[in-house]
């Protein structure tokens, strides 16, 4: 039976009102600097229309979404007539206060012709919007320098978009819906001129009403600044909001990270930039605080007291193909560690907030990662994937990328012990791994409890005592899951025990197929719900944690193992943890199958 009846089901709505504190304070948010007094004369309005509009399909009473046709400006036009006024004059012609207009979001995807917003945007949006959880108004453009018509864009876009398992009725018919809302602007990304033909363009779907924008920087991080500068200049809302969502990697290390936090800082206040790591949007990653914080079981155990070690281990069974450019700029700890990874743990070992609110977790967060030891470089293994051939099929090695200089020395494989310096967490291990070109893909939380004292059965498990403790694995990805090993009993006249797992498979317990993680995050930008994004603290407390590391690997050219691709990774990461008593908890016998 459901606790609470969700509205959108990937939604934060639910757990948002109009009289909840953290929103009230992110209402009063500037849009950009020069339309900030007519943001602040609109305190809460403009989420309180939004609030009113959006209602998704599975609520009770729910609004239909609206037609494309009702989207149309040329309907605007006719509407009333006042197609090219302000949204305020608008809203003064017609006798209403800002509070009284409907609201309407409009949603830009800089760099609409790229591998993400195909791969992950565009289909994250539609599914929103299958789902009813956009709001009544509100319209899609692509932004990117690429020449496309509207109808291209559209067809580009239709090539990804699909509809879940358990969603197929309507499918193509929303399809051609949610394409008919999709538009497409082409411009360079420091020209004013061009986010100011954007924002007329814009103007004409807002068709007067409260216009809320925002902004999905889906570019490298070298451009991000030009576009928001001339975003911010050009095409910002005048009396709704604004907001930009802003991609992964946020800087190199500590220096570059704060020369990109001032410099979107000049453009922006730090409550309208939405800064993604899309793992806080993965399913099991929102469910760790609800696992340990409603249930009993779980909160007294979460501690030093119990816990013998956390482990958080990353893998993929492919290589770099295709992103080897980027990522041998970054390598596999800045490009998973530093983020995704670092950003569960602090979610894992977090002090219990005063509230769900976003500034209370947030702000437990952060306690974590500045509670962490620096990092050594004795407690870090790093790797890199050569060519293996396989059942006759050769597959590449890192450096046979041709988009990688030969020779270099980026990690795709690292593993490293951290640890938190705090009276919960003080000498228990956090290992972390991750890498590509593995054997399998998966991504898990590993908590191994402490042994029973004086084990009553410790002989059933002979000398190794560590098969007798209980371990707790939370499975992000794929086949989400939550299990817990116990011992039991093997059925029988004998006493013989075994390890057996209560086990949550998520595929036989819900029949919902999971959202991906993007909906999630994009739903919450509009909503203005910032629980699951970074603050410029917690960047700056992740990488202070991670630069002198990175730094001595660099400067030392410290070479990685090598491994083979499609292997376990290298040898070097049991040693690491060995030294802290620790096996890999996906390594053993009964995972690996
Ligand atoms: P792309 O390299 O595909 O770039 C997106 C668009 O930006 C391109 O279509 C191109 O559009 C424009 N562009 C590319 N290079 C330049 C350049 N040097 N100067 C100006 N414009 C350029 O990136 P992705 O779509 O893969 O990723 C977008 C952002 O998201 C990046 O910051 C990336 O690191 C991050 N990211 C990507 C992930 C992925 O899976 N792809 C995963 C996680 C984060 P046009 O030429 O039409 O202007
Ligand atoms: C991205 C990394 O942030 O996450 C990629 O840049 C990685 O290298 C990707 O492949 C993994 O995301 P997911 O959701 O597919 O596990």
């Amino acid at each position: 039976m459901a606790l609470s009846a969700a509205k959108c089901p990937s939604s934060s709505a639910a757990r948002l009102s109009l009289g909840h504190p953290s929103l009230r304070s992110s209402t009063l948010l500037r849009p950009f600097p020069n339309s900030s007094a007519l943001a602040r004369r609109v305190p809460s309005r403009s989420f309180k229309n939004w609030n009113l509009n959006v209602v998704c399909k599975q609520e009770a009473g729910a609004v239909p979404a609206s037609s494309s046709a009702e989207e149309a400006p040329s309907k605007n036009v006719e509407n009333g007539g006042l197609f090219g006024l302000s949204s305020e004059e608008y809203g003064n012609a017609i006798g209403l206060d800002a509070s009284e207009r409907e609201s309407t979001v409009s949603i830009t995807v800089v760099g609409a012709s790229g591998d993400l917003a195909k791969k992950k945007i565009f289909p994250a949006l539609f599914a929103l919007y299958y789902e009813d959880c956009l709001p009544k108004h509100f319209t899609i453009f692509g932004y990117a320098r690429s020449k496309m018509t509207d109808a291209e864009l559209r067809t580009m876009v239709s090539k990804t978009l699909t509809c879940r398992i358990d969603k197929r009725e309507n499918c193509s018919e929303k399809m051609e819906q949610f394409l008919n809302r999709c538009f497409y602007h082409s411009g360079q990304y420091d020209s004013e001129q061009n986010f100011a033909e954007l924002d007329k363009k814009l103007k004409e779907h807002e068709g007067g009403r409260l216009p809320n924008r925002l902004f999905y920087l889906s570019i490298p991080p070298n451009i991000f600044i030009d576009v928001v500068k001339s975003a911010s200049q050009s095409s910002s809302s005048k009396d709704g909001w604004t907001r930009v969502i802003v991609e992964k990697p946020f800087g190199r290390d500590s220096q570059s990270s704060a020369a990109l936090t001032r410099g979107l800082k000049q453009y922006l206040e730090e409550d309208q930039i939405f800064r993604i790591d899309h793992y806080l949007g993965k399913e099991l990653v929102e469910n760790l605080s609800i696992l340990r914080f409603s249930n009993l079981v779980f909160e007294p155990l979460w501690s030093r007291q119990y816990i013998r070690n956390v482990q958080l281990i990353f893998s993929e069974d492919f290589g770099t193909e295709g992103r080897g450019g980027y990522f041998d700029n970054y390598g596999i700890i800045r490009d998973i560690m530093q983020n995704h990874l670092l950003q569960i743990l602090a979610l894992f070992a977090m002090e219990t907030p005063v509230s769900m609110d976003a500034e209370d977790i947030r702000n437990e967060k952060v306690k974590v990662l500045r509670s962490m030891k620096p990092l050594q470089l004795e407690d870090v293994v790093i790797g890199q994937y050569k060519s293996h051939t396989k059942g006759g099929v050769t597959y590449p090695g890192y450096t046979d990328d041709k988009t990688v200089p030969k020779g270099s020395l980026t990690p795709t494989f690292a593993a490293a012990a951290l640890f938190i310096d705090n009276a919960r967490w003080d000498g228990v291990p956090f290992l972390m791994k991750a890498g590509k070109a593995l054997h399998t893909r998966r991504t898990e939380i590993r908590v191994q409890f402490r042994h029973v004292p004086g084990n009553l059965y410790k002989r059933s498990f002979g000398t190794d005592l560590d098969r007798a403790t209980n371990e707790l694995v939370i499975r992000v990805q794929p086949n989400e899951a939550i299990y817990l090993k116990i011992n039991n009993k093997i059925p029988g006249l004998g006493m013989r025990l075994d390890r057996s797992n209560l086990n949550l498979l998520y595929a036989s317990r819900y029949s919902k197929e999971i959202p991906d993680a993007y909906e999630r995050l994009l739903l919450d930008a509009i909503e203005g719900e910032r629980r699951l994004f970074i603050r410029s603290d917690e960047l700056d407390a992740a990488w202070e944690l991670f630069t002198p590391l990175l730094r001595e690997l660099e400067e030392k050219k410290i070479a990685p193992e090598l491994y083979p691709y499609g292997s376990r990774g290298p040898v070097g990461a049991h040693y690491l943890a060995a030294n802290y008593n620790v096996r890999w908890g996906d390594l053993s016998a009964s995972e690996t199958t």
